[in-house]
């Protein structure tokens, strides 16, 4: 079966492939053809999430999902959320992004935050929901060379040591992204074969 990500990250298509079994084939909107960004204009993950399967849906009618992550800080009333890729800038520039919330955290005793991801799944008539979540804290200051976005601040509860201090494989025993995937991997498994 083949099923489409809303999604033109070649990175991520290929993390959730190797997740599946061999019968799921996934496919970008690269392989459609499709080029241009879907607009992402809701104001939770979930929301954002949405849009873009059900743009996938309306338009290909093919089996499909996407999602949408971000990180929550507990002090910053749960900013920087859906804005992560651009809280400093619409240049999407992480290390800005990094300089402005350890900025807003100076004085700040409470460093409590989580990654989220939801996926949005649109299969045989049906609209589902997996959210993945890992809880953490913002760190005073940036270490490590892994990874991307906001890794080099976040330390996931109890580990000690920054995202960015991990390599990829350590980081998936932990990843928002991964216990998503993980949860919509199990459903498809249990309900399409
Ligand atoms: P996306 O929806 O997965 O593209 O994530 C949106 C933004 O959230 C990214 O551009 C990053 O700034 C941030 N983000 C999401 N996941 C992670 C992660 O695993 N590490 C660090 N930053 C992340």
């Amino acid at each position: 079966m083949e099923i489409i990500f809303a999604s033109s990250n070649q990175n991520k298509a290929k993390e959730i492939q190797a997740a599946l079994p061999k019968e799921f084939i996934i496919k970008t909107l690269l392989d459609l053809d499709f080029h241009e960004e879907i607009p992402e204009t809701a104001d939770t993950f979930a929301g954002n999430a949405l849009l873009k399967a059900q743009f996938v849906a309306e338009k290909w009618n093919l089996p499909c999902f996407s999602d949408d992550s971000g990180l929550e800080i507990e002090a910053l009333n749960n900013e920087p959320g859906v804005y992560s890729a651009r809280y400093a800038g619409t240049q999407r520039n992480d290390d800005e992004n990094m300089n402005l919330v350890l900025e807003k955290l100076q004085n700040e005793t409470n460093r409590k935050a989580c990654f989220k991801t939801v996926i949005a799944l649109i299969i045989d008539g049906k609209t589902l929901l997996f959210e993945g979540k890992v809880d953490g804290t913002i760190r005073h200051d940036k270490i490590g060379n892994h990874g991307f976005g906001y890794d080099p601040i976040f330390e996931p509860e109890g580990l000690g040591k920054s995202f960015a201090e991990m390599d990829i494989e350590e980081k998936s025993n932990y990843s928002h992204r991964k216990r998503a995937v993980d949860q919509m991997v199990k459903y498809l498994i249990l309900n399409t074969y």
